[in-house]
Formats: C-alpha cells, structure tokens, sequence
C-alpha cells in the first residue's frame, strides 16, 4: 500500500470565485502585514462580502513562523469560533494556518502533537475546513502534509519539520492575481523552491508513480515559465504555470518528500536567516552533483535523472545515462544565472568566519531533519562539512 493525499485544488483566472461553492460563514483569515498593506486581503475580502461570508483577520504572521505566534492565533481564532479557517500568504502565512487548525479542533494539543502517528489528525474539519491561497508560487505549502515552525531551543531557533497526512488542507485556491505582483527576486527565489521540490522530490526514497508525474510537469513548467516571469513580471500566461507549477511540486514532494537541499536548506535558512527558496535553490545543484555520484550499484539518481533530461528533450534517448543525468545539473547552474540567484553561498552575505564557526551547528541541525533520511544517498559529517564548503566557494561536487 502507498498512497496520495492532496486537497481540493481550484486554480487559475478567477477561481476565488469558488468561494461561492464552499459552505462555512464564518472565515477567520491568517495573513500578514504587508499583504494586508498591498491590498491582498482586501481582494479576498471583497470576494468574502460578494458571497455573504463573515471574517476576522488575524495578520500577525512573521516570516518563519514562531510557535508563538501560531498559539497565540489559536487563541484568537477559538475566541472567534470560524467555520472556516484561511491562510492568505506564502509558506510562513500558510504554515501558521495549518497549525492553528488542529490547535483550533483540539485545543489540549500543542505542535508537539503534530506528528504522522497522531491518529485524531486525520479527523480535522469537524470544526473547520481549512482554506489555503498562495500568493507566491513555489512554497507548495497549499498541497502539502508539512507544517515548519520555529523555536527557540538553547538560544538556537530550531526549525521543526511538523508533519500529518491530516493537515493538507482541505481546498487549495490557487490564483494567479496574487504572484502577479512579485518582485524578481521573489519570484526568482520561490520559484527556485518549487524547483528544488521537483527534483529532490523526484529522487526522493518515498518517491512514487503518482508523485513523479506531478514532479516531471513542474519541473517541465518552471524551466519554461520562470525565467519569463523574472523577466516580464506582468506576464499573466507566465505567473499562471508557475502558480500551478508551485502546487504540482507540493503535491509531488508532499507525497514524496525533498531530501537533503532541503535539509541544508532549513539549517542554513535556521542559523542565517537567509530566505528558503534562496537557501535551497543555491544547493539544489551541489546535492544534485552528491547524488550523481552515489558509487553504490543500485543508485536511482542517475537512471531518474536521464529519463528527466530525455524526457525533457535535452538528451537524446540513446545517450549515456550518467552524461544525460548530468545535463540536468548544468540546466539548473544556468537557470540560476538566467534568474539571477547566487550560485554559491558566498554570495548571499555569509562571511567564511561565520560559517566555519557555525559549521557544527549547520550539520547538527541537518541530522535532526526528517529530509535527510530522505536522501538517496546519506552524508556522515565530514561529507557534510564538503557539502557546506564546496557549496560555499562554488565549487563542483567531485565525492
Ligand atoms: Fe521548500
């Protein structure tokens, strides 16, 4: 037995509208300040008034949301008592909705209990159903059983990878009038992220039929359509795949799971605050490298990947494998460059001094992560520190 587990998805022009579809009158919407400010609420706003629906906005959400902030909007949306619960936002608005809402159905719990063996999880919705609406394209945290969360352990803030089959969330509005107004870097980095789901999705231990086949078309589409969007931002046919690419990525990869960008990625993102999309688009390709070179007969990653590239046209079926896995490497070295995101970590205002002196602290935190046991292919530390420091200079993985 394995299984898919994905929400209700409404995606494209207008498909807010679907509002009119959803019973519940009373919507308590999670967001944050700026969305609030660039007049992203009041989008959903106008659509909750056209359709005769209540709300109570709770906008304190902060980028990598504290455990904090989820308890207190869990006090805030008790006190409201919402049929609906609505997480407006990118992957820190969502992620703080998906954990309001078990807190909101069962108030004893704290995100400790937020676990794959907590059977009541799969009961959520008594309550409330839970909205979410992306409004950068990549986080995939519309489509996805994960919910990261920050705490402060030690005087180190600890990202928790908080997962339940329970808290996909019931509808996924996916619109594009929200990305339409990203900035390039914005786009370049959560576009990035989605990639980084693909790929580290698609080699993943848990990977599967039905998650490959969301993985190759988002992969398909985010070659195509981002460089577009980072050049044109306006471009409307651009920022509608890329919003549908975002969310075939999170079902991919929440039902697969990323591995270990991800788990550099979230320690990296933990201890420098870089944002997660930069964070793992910049070690999507030096993992991918890592992978490559698996010396262990039965590797996947070589066999999956030059599929990709023949797939993808950018090999031909006759190829040798090994050379065609590796184009996929370059496709991405030079997407990057296209969107202008950093290649190697020096370039996203990280001194040498800071690193070494954190590196104990970097490969602690990515042995507490779930996506490393994902890999396949496991470092030890000193694999690790080479991970980190060739990802840093920029140079290619050659272990
Ligand atoms: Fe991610």
């Amino acid at each position: 037995m394995w299984y898919f587990f994905s929400p209700n998805i409404i995606y494209g022009e207008d498909a807010l509208d679907f509002f009119e579809n959803i019973p519940g009158k009373k919507c308590f919407i999670v967001t944050d300040k700026n969305l609030e400010d660039l007049g992203y609420v009041k989008i959903l706003t106008d659509k909750l008034d056209k359709f005769g629906k209540s709300y109570a906005i709770f906008s304190e959400v902060k980028p990598d949301p504290h455990e904090e902030d989820i308890i207190k909007g869990k006090e805030k949306c008790i006190e409201y008592g919402p049929d609906l619960i609505i997480g407006l936002g990118g992957g820190s608005v969502m992620d703080t909705a998906k954990g309001i809402w078990p807190l909101y159905e069962y108030p004893n719990y704290g995100v400790d209990d937020f676990h794959p063996f907590n059977m009541d999880l799969y009961n959520l919705g008594n309550k409330a159903k839970m909205i979410a609406i992306p409004t950068t394209s990549g986080t995939g945290a519309e489509a996805t059983w994960a919910v990261v969360i920050s705490r402060l352990e030690k005087d180190v803030w600890i990202k928790l990878e908080q997962a339940h089959k329970g808290l996909v969330p019931t509808y996924s509005i996916v619109d594009p009038i929200f990305p339409t107004g990203m900035p390039k870097s914005l786009t370049a980095d959560t576009g990035f992220d989605a990639l980084a789901h693909s790929l580290e999705g698609i080699v993943s231990v848990w990977r599967n039929e039905f998650s490959d086949a969301m993985l190759l078309k988002a992969i398909e589409l985010i070659f195509k359509y981002l460089p577009i969007a980072c050049k044109d931002p306006s471009n409307q046919e651009a920022r509608d795949y890329m919003h549908q690419a975002a969310t075939m990525a999170g079902l991919g990869f929440g039902n697969s799971q990323a591995h270990l960008g991800h788990a550099m990625g979230h320690s990296w993102g933990a201890v420098f605050h870089t944002p997660h999309g930069k964070s793992v688009g910049v070690f999507l390709p030096y993992i991918t490298q890592y992978c490559l070179n698996n010396p262990e007969e039965n590797d996947v990653t070589i066999p999956i990947l030059s599929k990709l590239a023949k797939q993808l046209g950018w090999a031909k079926w006759e190829d040798d494998d090994k050379k065609s896995a590796m184009i996929v490497v370059e496709k991405v070295k030079a997407l990057q460059k296209e969107v202008d995101l950093p290649t190697k970590l020096a370039d996203v205002g990280v001194s040498r001094e800071d690193l070494e002196k954190n590196m104990d602290l970097l490969i602690s935190l990515c042995f507490q992560s779930a996506c490393t046991t994902m890999s396949p292919r496991s470092p030890n530390k000193d694999t690790y520190i080479k991970l980190f420091t060739c990802a840093y200079e920029g140079k290619d993985i050659d272990f």
